[in-house]
């Protein structure tokens, strides 16, 4: 499973470049905002360094204005995947964009059918929001697992990007149904490296080495 990072903080993702642990990175315009930079400026300086797909979303809500902004982002690097909602103007750029063999992201999908009318269109990715369904009481993890099946009936080749994701445990689940890809905050990357019991061990062992009396250095 590819990771992405969700964020446009480019500290951040420079942090977990240098693990191997960014083979993408996704933004949205609420990240965009979180970051307090241009868009343009800021989506150029994370695709100087990260080599694999690089998320910028749309603003307009037609589908003539969503092309040419779409347009406009994809001439920023050769790796920007055009990030546009899944709404019917959303799927017309979709289908133009990729026809022009831009990247697309569909974002924004909350339900199989949506998911397989963004495949048919021509999506590269689709992000289905696992966590928005969770806050509502719906199971995000079984709308990845449904996408997976569908896709999988007719080899589609638009590869599940699951979105949204807020835990470790949404990462495992996301491996275990199958996900092309997730994305994550940098937070929930950084927290799949954590275990009580690692720590627990590790203060055992401090506090055992100390009574060696020894030094390796
Ligand atoms: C990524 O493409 C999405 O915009 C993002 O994962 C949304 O996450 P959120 O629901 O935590 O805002």
């Amino acid at each position: 499973m590819k990771f992405f990072v969700d964020t446009a903080d480019v500290d951040a993702i420079r942090e977990l470049h240098a693990l191997g642990m960014v083979d993408g990175v996704t933004t949205n315009p609420s990240l965009i905002l979180k970051s307090g930079r241009d868009i343009l400026e800021v989506t150029k300086e994370i695709c100087s360094f990260v080599e694999g797909p690089v998320s910028a979303e749309v603003v307009a809500l037609t589908a003539d204005e969503m092309i040419a902004e779409g347009r406009k982002l994809a001439e920023i690097a050769p790796n920007i995947a055009v990030k546009v909602p899944l709404t019917w103007d959303g799927l017309k750029t979709c289908k133009v964009l990729s026809g022009e063999g831009k990247m697309v992201n569909v974002t924004l999908c909350f339900s199989a059918n949506q998911a397989l009318i963004a495949a048919k269109a021509g999506a590269t990715f689709i992000s289905p929001f696992i966590g928005r369904l969770d806050d509502i009481n719906m199971d995000g993890m079984d709308l990845i697992a449904d996408i997976r099946q569908i896709y999988d009936n007719y080899g589609f080749d638009t590869q599940i990007l699951a979105a949204s994701v807020r835990s470790a445990n949404h990462v495992t689940q996301c491996a275990l149904v199958g996900a092309d890809v997730m994305t994550a905050p940098p937070a929930v990357i950084k927290a799949l490296a954590s275990h009580p019991l690692t720590d627990k061990g590790l203060e055992q062992f401090m506090k055992d080495w100390a009574k060696t009396g020894q030094k390796i250095l």
